[in-house]
């Protein structure tokens, strides 16, 4: 799992996940399928020691967003192909005004491309996570100050629209909490598999969650949402994760199996030490391939007042990706 840089005028970053090692054949998506464990077990050794060499815990520096320096992108690109998120942190001093399309083109430079729709967005398909009034009492959890449980963002989304990267920035952070707990879940899925390889076959079986069918207070629709909980994207070319663990709304899949993987689930994201546990600063973020995360409950002065906790929140329908990034050149 390396990174290059390719050559010439439109420079562009290659990360190769479809080979796990240079002394085998075996490509990345084989690893996920069952009863290939070779490959499951040379990719399991290199994930784990990219963990051991390059800290997950590591903030990315970046001196200006809008002109990211030639060693910057890589760093970034790194880490999420080594950890499936990077966190990192904006040097310099800008407006809101020239952060938000300052964040779009991040996110394109990252190979974030295809924004989701989202109900909650703004003109420029930024959504603002802040406590919204209207939202209390809804089941709105994330625009409340209340904690949010371990998910992935959209897993209620249908296999069209599975959300595959994503992007958090703090614009103001909380008095007190607003805690994130991080978790990659290819960590998640190697601590399942090493304990039972039947749970990950079990949790890729393609009606393990569903999510009810939904109308909500705007009178839109949402058909149910059926799928796996681990799943190998085409369109990323790698292991994604679609989960929730909220008690409501949610249907699973009725057997033993299934049951106990959802359990030791549970016990991983409790106390696994590769989860990352941070409080992101103003002009801090997190761009990842929607891991794993939570959220502590939160509180600020004043509901109303401009110190509220704000976060910019763009979800998209591809990973993070260099050979689907603008070139750097373009971004400058
Ligand atoms: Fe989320």
């Amino acid at each position: 799992m390396k990174i290059r840089q390719l050559g010439g005028d439109i420079a562009g970053w290659i990360i190769d996940v479809g080979k796990i090692s240079d002394d085998t054949s075996f490509r990345y998506q084989d690893v996920f399928v069952a009863g290939h464990e070779r490959a499951y077990q040379i990719w399991r050794e290199q994930k784990l020691a990219d963990w051991a060499q390059l800290s997950q815990k590591k903030i990315i520096v970046l001196d200006s967003i809008s002109k990211l320096d030639r060693s910057e992108t890589p760093q970034i690109l790194e880490q999420c192909n080594a950890h499936n998120f990077a966190i990192y942190q904006l040097n310099d001093a800008i407006s809101e005004k020239e952060l938000r399309p300052s964040l779009i083109k991040f996110c394109k430079s990252m190979g974030l491309n295809r924004a989701e729709i989202h109900r909650s967005q703004a003109s420029d398909g930024i959504v603002s996570i802040q406590v919204e009034k209207h939202a209390i009492g809804t089941g709105y959890i994330p625009y409340s100050n209340k904690s949010l449980s371990w998910h992935s963002d959209g897993y209620y989304n249908g296999a069209s629209k599975r959300i595959l990267g994503m992007i958090l920035h703090c614009v103001r952070d909380a008095s007190e909490g607003g805690v994130n707990e991080l978790l990659d879940h290819e960590i998640a899925y190697i601590r399942l598999r090493d304990i039972n390889p039947a749970y990950v076959t079990t949790l890729m079986h393609k009606e393990t969650m569903t999510i009810p069918e939904n109308t909500d207070e705007r009178s839109a629709y949402r058909p149910p949402s059926i799928g796996p909980v681990f799943f190998f994207n085409e369109v990323s070319g790698r292991l994604q994760m679609r989960y929730s663990a909220r008690g409501r709304n949610i249907i699973w899949r009725d057997d033993d199996e299934t049951t106990k993987a959802r359990a030791l689930l549970s016990e991983i994201m409790a106390d696994d030490p590769m989860i990352v546990r941070h409080k992101l600063q103003p002009g801090q973020g997190v761009i990842s391939n929607n891991i794993l995360h939570n959220r502590t409950k939160f509180s600020h002065r004043d509901d109303e007042s401009s110190t509220s906790r704000l976060l910019y929140r763009i979800r998209y329908l591809d990973a993070v990706n260099a050979t689907n990034s603008n070139s750097m050149e373009a971004n400058q």
